[in-house]
């Protein structure tokens, strides 16, 4: 049926307002263009052939995205739901099929309650706003989520979502203490009322699959009043592959107030000669003060050659703006919900087991410079070795030194092909070095190439080539939960979590 003639009658006798133009943006609305690429990441995703929503819906109420829900699946029309927008093949506003956007942004609400340690924020929040109000109430807590401010907590804490304190309190996911969410039926849902193995599926098995997140209650967790953070450069030319080495050997055995991870990058090499060169940058957040700082790392890493001149102390909140890059005088800034610049980009990502030998580094760092790409390598251990496989959707943990986020962006649409082509050589290349049977990835860097569902229905067999590489032994519970919560598989997408067929 034409939208017009369906979907809207239906939805706007359920809403009890007058204004629903406001809330429904067809293609004839003045904002339907604005709102659509608002918050668009990828801008691969952002040209004029991409497949566009029939319609998009902003609810201000939770009634409306019952609502959304009720009338959207009483006409087959599929839902994509959107928070922050920073899906890496943009799930969230493109299908093939024909489809609304049901886009979150005007529900963000955020309440910190300091007295019990929590918080209780709305889907369409950013990452900057949840940390930016938790710093207005308290100097002395925080929550580990991501570095990235413009990061919509639906879709970023229902895929897992790490930072710099992840080696001390583990995901985003792992703080959860509830979660309201609207299912196929249209209900609302509390931890409660949804049980605990639809709880469970929401904390890192991805919110897309099984319904449309409203909110969640979080656990605060506490941060020093001060902390301490540098970064520190080498080319390759200067060592920095032997510091790498001995880094993998390290990174995930520090102490848990530690986090050191780097980040690997191509640059131009010192000299008239010129030619390409790795530049490796070791950036560190330490919750405490310099001092206690400085002897855990002259233990345990004296080739960095960690000086007092090289570290900062500061406090929390300024350590969230310094690792997004932006001033740490500016912390408003993490209010802003676009990004300042935009790119097209492709990322995958991969789990290392074992340390990868000086050979294969060579060849890593050459390929690197042909891909003309970077790498973010995040250390594991402490608490990430202490949460069970099992305990969330989301499966790497014990036995995993440090995750490989691969990273290639560029400017110009006509490229598109050659750099994802060479960003697949250097998948390739890696193969021999990462974790195996499966081989891991990590949900919230969505990667396609993993596999991708079909149009309607896909086999628990299909779905399990890329299905088992996010989640391993928990993919079948996932498909478990499903099955029970949304059988007739309304919510799907590309790589959404699979019906068993009914006996
Ligand atoms: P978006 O709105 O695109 O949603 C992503 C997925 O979740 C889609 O499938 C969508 O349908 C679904 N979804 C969204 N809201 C939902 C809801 N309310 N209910 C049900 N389903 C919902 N990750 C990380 O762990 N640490 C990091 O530091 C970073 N840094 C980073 C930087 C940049 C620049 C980008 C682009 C991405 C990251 N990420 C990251 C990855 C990020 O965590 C991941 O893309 C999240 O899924 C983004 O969540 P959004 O809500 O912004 O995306």
């Amino acid at each position: 049926n034409p939208i017009s003639e369906s979907f809207v009658p239906c939805f706007s006798s359920r809403i009890n307002s007058t204004s629903t133009s406001k809330i429904i943006l067809t293609e004839s609305t003045a904002d339907y263009s604005l709102v659509l690429k608002s918050s668009i990441q990828n801008l691969r995703f952002l040209n004029t052939s991409a497949p566009k929503p029939q319609a998009i819906i902003t609810p201000s109420q939770y009634s409306h995205v019952q609502a959304a829900v009720v009338c959207a699946k009483k006409d087959g029309i599929q839902i994509r739901t959107r928070s922050g927008g920073h899906d890496y093949e943009g799930l969230s506003y493109v299908s093939k099929t024909p489809f609304i956007i049901i886009d979150l942004f005007n529900l963000r609400s955020i309440d910190v309650d300091i007295e019990n340690e929590s918080a209780r924020v709305e889907s369409g929040a950013t990452l900057g706003e949840l940390y930016y109000t938790i710093s207005q109430k308290s100097k002395v807590h925080g929550f580990p989520a991501g570095t990235c401010p413009t990061i919509g907590v639906g879709g970023h804490i229902s895929g897992g979502g790490f930072g710099t304190i992840l080696r001390k309190y583990g995901l985003a996911a792992d703080n959860v203490i509830d979660a309201k969410i609207v299912d196929v039926n249209g209900r609302i849902l509390d931890r409660k009322s949804m049980g605990e193995e639809l709880f469970w599926a929401i904390r890192g098995g991805g919110g897309s699959s099984f319904g449309v997140i409203l909110e969640w209650k979080l656990r605060l967790v506490r941060v020093p009043p001060s902390v301490t953070v540098f970064k520190i450069s080498q080319t390759i030319e200067q060592g920095a592959t032997k510091l790498f080495s001995k880094w993998q050997n390290i990174a995930d055995t520090l102490h848990e107030d530690i986090f050191l991870h780097s980040v690997v990058g191509v640059g131009n090499k010192a000299g008239a000669n010129g030619g390409k060169t790795i530049i490796i940058e070791f950036g560190s957040l330490f919750l405490g003060p310099v001092e206690k700082l400085l002897p855990l790392m002259q233990d345990n890493f004296p080739e960095l050659r960690l000086d007092r001149s090289n570290c900062t102390e500061m406090s929390w909140i300024e350590s969230v703006l310094y690792f997004a890059y932006i001033s740490i005088n500016e912390s408003e800034a993490l209010l802003r919900r676009t990004q300042q610049s935009k790119s097209f980009f492709k990322a995958k990502s991969d789990y290392v087991t074992e340390p990868i030998s000086e050979a294969g580094l060579e060849g890593l760092w050459q390929t690197l410079i042909e891909a003309e790409a970077y790498l973010i390598l995040t250390p594991y251990g402490g608490k990430m070795s202490e949460i069970s496989d099992s305990e969330t959707p989301f499966p790497h943990r014990i036995g995993n030194i440090f995750k490989i986020q691969y990273m290639v962006t560029w400017d110009d649409g006509k490229e598109t092909e050659k750099h994802i082509g060479m960003m697949r050589r250097l998948y390739d290349y890696m193969a021999p070095y990462v974790s195996k049977s499966p081989r891991g990835a990590y949900l919230n860097y969505r990667d396609l190439d993993l596999g991708r569902n079909n149009a309607c229905n896909t086999s628990y067999g299909q779905a399990s080539i890329w299905g088992l590489k996010y989640f391993k032994n928990n993919f079948r519970r996932l498909v478990h939960v499903k099955t029970l919560v949304d059988p007739a598989n309304f919510f799907r997408n590309e790589q959404s979590i699979p019906v068993f067929p009914s006996r």
